[in-house]
């Protein structure tokens, strides 16, 4: 029998090893097109790079984001219009509800508060026209809603602003117990396919971490004519403050630990789904990012590294990535796409099942 554990452990070791070049670009500075071809295909579009900044306020700023496209990244992607923002703007624009708010306390309760909404429809079209006359590489918009309606339609608008490809943010929290996990899956494959017909451009879908089969529900998304897949959402976690006796609302930046889930993800989607993967949370270095593609991403998005320490991060990272591919002697970023999933791993047992209970009964305390 095949010694799963061991071959794991060995990947993990042989990943670690692998040095990063020495000479790495210095901060800021353009990352080295060297030996490997970094140019990468994403939903149709043609990037130089395959590190993307993911979706976050970073944004909101053209200045930094010239910056950050500078230092190597190879795509865009803009923080998210909500769906509950789409649907205020309609039903404001047609039953005049912004007039009702000001003098009725009580309408105010069923709405979203707006003031929680940095950019509403019209600006954030604004923002994307900016974006694109500022930066060459593809801005893809994101959209993030879970009910079915006309709020999908804005996709057109996004698409007919500039948007090179829409990515499709399907957060949802289930609390409501009556809701199977069946209905609600249903309801957004039917948010997918309202996206991906509205759109006109290539739609990509941004998955949380909580499908109880995520091979199954990614090929219902290929179905409904999704071109893609990012893995995975970082989850709401709100906390209890012992003192106040309060729920707290902290957003954690996110390290390298969140990385693992994401490649396992990766590594059972790739070459098995008709999707182009993304892989979204706790790519913090190159070899992060190397480890992603090897598990099947074509591409890696990057928000908390460059939120903490700016565009000089995002070229650290495509500059140790570039390193590592070149020491590897890939001629070609894409030639590394896969070689560890489940269906090319040396030991595909690493990602299943048998791994997990090797792991648990081999465990022994130290010391
Ligand atoms: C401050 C902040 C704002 C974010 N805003 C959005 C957003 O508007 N839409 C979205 O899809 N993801 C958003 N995200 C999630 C990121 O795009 C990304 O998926 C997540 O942070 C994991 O990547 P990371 O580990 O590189 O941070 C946000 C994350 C942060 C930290």
């Amino acid at each position: 029998m095949v010694d799963a554990l061991s071959s794991f452990a060995g990947l993990a070791r042989d990943l670690r090893d692998v040095q990063a070049p020495t000479a790495l670009a210095p901060a800021g500075s353009l990352a080295p097109r060297g030996l490997v071809r970094m140019a990468t295909r994403w939903l149709g579009l043609e990037l130089p790079s395959p590190v993307v900044l993911g979706a976050s306020p970073l944004t909101d700023d053209v200045d930094t984001l010239a910056r950050v496209v500078d230092a190597g990244a190879g795509a865009i992607v803009m923080r998210s219009l909500f769906e509950e923002q789409l649907a205020l703007e309609q039903m404001a624009a047609h039953h005049h509800i912004d007039a009702h708010i000001d003098t009725d306390a009580e309408a105010r309760t069923f709405l979203p508060d707006s003031s929680v909404f940095s950019l509403g429809p019209e600006p954030y079209l604004r923002q994307l026209e900016r974006i694109r006359a500022r930066v060459a590489v593809p801005v893809i918009a994101s959209l993030n809603g879970t009910t079915h309606g006309g709020w999908t339609r804005f996709a057109r608008r996004l698409a007919d602003a500039g948007a090179s490809a829409i990515e499709l943010n399907l957060y949802d929290v289930a609390t409501d117990p009556s809701r199977s996990a069946a209905d609600l899956e249903a309801a957004q494959l039917d948010v997918v396919e309202a996206v991906v017909g509205a759109a006109g451009v290539p739609v990509t879908v941004k998955l949380s971490a909580f499908y109880g089969s995520l091979p199954h529900f990614a090929s219902q998304l290929a179905k409904r004519g999704a071109r893609g897949v990012a893995v995975y959402n970082r989850f709401y976690q709100p906390d209890i403050d012992l003192d106040a006796l309060d729920v707290t609302t902290n957003l954690h930046l996110s390290t390298s630990a969140e990385l693992p889930l994401r490649l396992h993800a990766l590594a059972i989607l790739s070459g098995r789904v008709d999707l182009e993967l993304a892989c979204t949370g706790g790519v913090a270095t190159g070899l992060d990012a190397a480890k992603a593609i090897l598990c099947g991403a074509t591409v890696v998005q990057v928000v908390s590294a460059v939120l903490k320490e700016g565009a000089p991060r995002m070229a650290k990272i495509v500059a140790e990535l570039t390193g590592w591919l070149t020491t590897m002697g890939y001629a070609e970023v894409g030639e590394a796409r896969g070689v560890m999933d489940l269906t090319r791993s040396p030991d595909p047992h690493a990602w299943e099942r048998l791994n997990y209970m090797k792991m648990l009964r081999g465990w022994r305390p130290r010391g």
